[in-house]
């Protein structure tokens, strides 16, 4: 069962990977980079406020997730109400609010990969990741999710790694595949 904190999502966000935490010097060092690319991106659209949700599209694109100092830094920058962007964030299930991996891997569980093998592809890809669907590793280097259907099905069993789609997988295969990732 789920504990109520009274904390709100936001509030909830991790800043930074544990190990960043830890030293200061680093944390400043990305508090600054992520400053940087957050100004970029909303000088990149001229400070509009009515482009809010595509500067949170390319926030989160260049930085794989969205960091709580980065809400706060475009809320002062566009003037825009933090709530207001809190409430963006959590209403589109595109943006994620935890750290996520340098490269985002999703398997084909639906039915035309999974008669051929699915299964065997993801326990595959957990073992050698060592983590499940919905999960980062701790080095940030995947995020692992399953899928229903990558629109391939005639190359089941499918994964897709960054978007770009892997076809006909064994087991071997899907090793390899992570190893150009790895
Ligand atoms: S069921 Fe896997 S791509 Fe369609």
């Amino acid at each position: 069962m789920d504990t109520c904190t009274k904390l709100s999502k936001i509030d909830q966000m991790i800043d930074l990977p544990v190990d960043q935490q830890s030293d200061p010097q680093i944390g400043r060092q990305i508090d600054q980079q992520l400053e940087t690319l957050v100004d970029r991106v909303i000088d990149k659209h001229k400070g509009e406020a009515s482009a809010l949700l595509q500067i949170l599209l390319d926030i989160q694109s260049e930085n794989s997730w969205l960091p709580k100092q980065a809400l706060g830094r475009v809320s002062e920058r566009l003037e825009v109400p933090l709530n207001r962007i809190q409430h963006i964030v959590t209403f589109y299930k595109a943006f994620s609010l935890v750290p996520k991996g340098r490269h985002k891997v999703h398997i084909c569980v639906g039915t035309a990969c999974h008669v051929r093998g699915a299964t065997r592809i993801l326990d595959t890809v957990e073992e050698a990741t060592g983590i499940k669907p919905g999960e980062t590793d701790l080095e940030l280097k995947f995020s692992l999710e399953t899928v229903n259907c990558l629109g391939c099905c005639a190359l089941g069993p499918v994964m897709e790694v960054d978007g770009k789609v892997h076809g006909k997988m064994s087991p071997v295969k899907a090793s390899e595949v992570l190893k150009i990732y790895g």
